[in-house]
């Protein structure tokens, strides 16, 4: 079997919902504390042992490639003032082992076609989709993609990351129906992408990770526009339904929604609670500020 080695990150997205701060800086690049949301993505992928990271970027993305290159500049000015902590920092963004591969999706069509850009890299490997924006803690520091490869592991096919949500909240996400059940894992028996709430088959939903066997590729080919008029991911999964088994797995842990503004807050307020240097100090304000509300 083969192991999950690329992930694919499709970061060419506007960023509206986060205007004006993202008019020249993608969203992927918003800091949570002290590290951009794509570079939580990234080791998160490289945790689970992918050793090529695909960008599927768009137009004013260039701080992406630039955040993962080396930094000569920076690095030879850090290592002259002694401030190794910080140069170990900047150093460590991307292992030794891990390649980065950049491609341009030149119109936004839709999370299918981004993927789909990636077909020429991925060739006929399994793969990962991450979506940054989606920013998961897993439990006991195990990431999401982590988790996932072993349940891709055990059952040999794709494996998709869900979580309940609110019923009114499913014209959000792409929304799946299971069988099979055991609470952890279940078999998808059919995904729809952002169904309204009264039309909704469940408030099971999609929330940003994929693990894809490369038939996908395939199927979004022959995927039409869909749901907001774009090319969409889930209706080739549909699709993928009639060949393979396709899997849903709970995540254990906690994602932040960090393409909405509160949901941004509340994962820079935990990350921030729970950062080494600044936790303490950081709870300390939080509890005098609370006295204040
Ligand atoms: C995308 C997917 C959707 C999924 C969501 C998770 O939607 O199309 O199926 O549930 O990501 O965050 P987007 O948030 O890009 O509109």
């Amino acid at each position: 079997m083969k192991k999950i080695r690329k992930a694919v990150f499709p970061v060419a997205g506007m960023g509206t919902r986060f205007l004006p701060a993202t008019k020249a800086n993608p969203k992927e690049m918003l800091p949570i504390v002290d590290k951009p949301l794509i570079q939580y993505a990234a080791e998160e992928a490289e945790e689970a042992g992918v050793t090529s990271l695909v960008f599927v970027t768009g137009r004013n993305k260039r701080s992406i490639p630039d955040h993962f290159d080396k930094a000569y500049e920076l690095e030879s000015e850090l290592k002259e003032a002694g401030k190794t902590t910080l140069l170990q920092k900047v150093q460590n963004v991307l292992p030794a082992d891990v390649s980065c591969i950049y491609l341009r999706q030149a119109e936004a069509l839709g999370l299918g076609h981004a993927v789909l850009c990636a077909e020429p890299v991925v060739a006929d490997e399994p793969f990962a989709v991450i979506l940054a924006d989606d920013l998961i803690r897993g439990e006991d520091d195990v990431g999401a993609i982590a988790q996932m490869a072993k349940v891709y592991e055990r059952y040999q096919c794709s494996v998709i990351l869900v979580e309940e949500v609110p019923q009114e909240e499913t014209g959000k996400y792409g929304i799946v129906e299971v069988e099979n059940d055991d609470g952890e894992t279940a078999i998808m028996t059919s995904i729809v992408e952002k169904p309204k709430p009264e039309d909704a088959p469940s408030n099971l939903a999609v929330v940003g990770r994929y693990i894809l066997t490369p038939r996908i590729f395939e199927l979004i080919k022959e995927t039409g526009r869909g749901a907001g008029g774009e090319i969409q991911l889930t209706d080739a999964i549909a699709e993928l339904l009639k060949y393979e088994k396709v899997r849903v797995y709970r995540v254990k842990g906690k994602r932040y929604d960090c393409g909405s503004k509160l949901g941004y807050l509340e994962a820079t307020v935990e990350y921030g609670l729970s950062h080494q240097e600044l936790g303490d100090d950081f709870r300390q304000y939080l509890n005098e500020l609370s006295k204040e509300l």
